[in-house]
């Protein structure tokens, strides 16, 4: 079966350990998955005056939405919740009311962290988040991850992360398939 899976990274940071993990999670996917990463850093600051006429990063984030069969979202975890970029986006494609992109779409939620932490407040925030907007998000495995842990020097997976991770990707995938 084939599969769109649209990447949300919550961090803008050039050399991002999520954006690194993003792209070593996209590569334990079996042939027929592909990924596609969103844009969130050329989305103006949300103003509910604008819902209206939305400018058109905003419609292309939410078309891209659409077509998508799942959402992954990797982000990092600042001052134990999420990024003001990603909430700036989930705002933006959540509105106006009633023409949300996000309704029923499958989602998963992982992230890495420098601290020991392993972004799993900014997680359960999210998580809120995406009950609120109606998304059946994969409940287990959760993935609590620290970069020194689970990145190695080559932008891949480290041995001892590997095979969670492949488990986390596998549990992801079938949950997206479930709700296609
Ligand atoms: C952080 N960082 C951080 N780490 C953490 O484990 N819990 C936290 O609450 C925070 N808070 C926080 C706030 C802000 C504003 C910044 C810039 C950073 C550290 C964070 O884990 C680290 O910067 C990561 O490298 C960010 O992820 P990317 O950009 O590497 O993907």
């Amino acid at each position: 079966m084939s599969l769109t899976i649209a990447v949300i990274v919550g961090s803008l940071r050039k050399d991002s350990f999520n954006a690194r993990l993003a792209d070593a999670l996209a590569k334990l996917a079996p042939d027929g998955i592909e990924f596609r990463r969103l844009r969130i850093d050329d989305l103006p600051l949300y103003n509910q005056d604008d819902d209206a006429s939305p400018p058109a990063p905003v419609q292309r984030l939410k078309q891209e939405i659409r077509d998508a069969d799942g959402l992954l979202f990797v982000t990092p975890e600042y001052n134990r919740s999420i990024p003001g970029v990603l909430k700036n986006a989930l705002d933006h494609a959540s509105r106006p009311y009633g023409e949300s992109a996000f309704v029923d779409k499958p989602a998963g939620v992982i992230g890495v962290s420098v601290g020991a932490i392993g972004t799993a407040c900014a997680q359960q925030h999210l998580r809120t988040i995406l009950a609120y907007l109606d998304m059946p998000t994969l409940a287990q495995p959760e993935a609590f991850l620290k970069a020194d842990d689970v990145l190695d020097d080559d932008g891949g997976i480290a041995g001892s992360s590997r095979e969670f991770l492949q488990q986390w990707m596998d549990a992801f995938l079938d949950w997206v398939k479930h709700h296609a």
